[in-house]
């Protein structure tokens, strides 16, 4: 399991410790605004913790918590995966921060280095990103990252729009 670094940030394979500041994130109905409402109980935040870690065994990446390099405290999380869940599909990128740290350009941060390993160390071919058509903050995001809207295309129940970058496009 791979822990990487930032500026700013220790990025920590989701675990059991992570749960409370995880748990956090996941009931704020703000941050949860696009991702289907907030999780109920501690318990499917648990059980969301139990399915990272089987990823992260079964394919050896999965997703990070996002720790806020000086306090200890769980500023998001972040993650690879694959679309649909299946990895027969493209590897896709995804990301959620505490409330109290967007804006702070932490979301950006984390995301240039899981793209530098997903390019560099898994050699992925591409990582896409789907959003909810109304998620303004991540478009911004998925543009900063030099990822290109590819079209619409129906992905967990929805018809959402998909956003690529290819390795031959990534900048470092
Ligand atoms: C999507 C999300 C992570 C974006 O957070 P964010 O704080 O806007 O993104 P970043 O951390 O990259 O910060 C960028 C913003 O911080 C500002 N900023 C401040 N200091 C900065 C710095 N040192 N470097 C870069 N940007 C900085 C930028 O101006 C930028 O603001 P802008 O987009 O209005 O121009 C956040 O809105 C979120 O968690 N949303 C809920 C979960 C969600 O929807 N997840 C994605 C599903 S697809």
């Amino acid at each position: 399991m791979t822990i990487l670094h930032t500026a700013r940030l220790r990025l920590e394979p989701l675990d059991d410790v992570h749960v409370d500041g995880l748990h956090a994130m996941n009931s704020d109905p703000e941050v949860m605004r696009w991702l289907g409402g907030p999780v109920a109980g501690l318990d499917d935040t648990r059980a969301m913790i139990a399915r990272v870690r089987t990823r992260w065994a079964e394919w050896g990446y999965g997703w990070w918590a996002l720790v806020d390099a000086a306090d200890g405290t769980l500023a998001g999380a972040a993650g690879i995966q694959h679309l649909g869940k299946d990895p027969a599909n493209p590897h896709e990128i995804g990301w959620r921060l505490q409330r109290a740290h967007w804006g702070m350009g932490l979301a950006g941060e984390a995301m240039r280095e899981i793209v530098r390993h997903g390019f560099e160390t898994l050699q992925a071919p591409q990582l896409c990103a789907i959003r909810d058509p109304g998620n303004a903050a991540s478009l911004r995001l998925m543009e900063r990252l030099g990822m290109r809207h590819v079209g619409m295309q129906h992905w967990d129940g929805a018809l959402v729009p998909v956003h690529r970058l290819a390795r031959e496009d990534w900048r470092p």
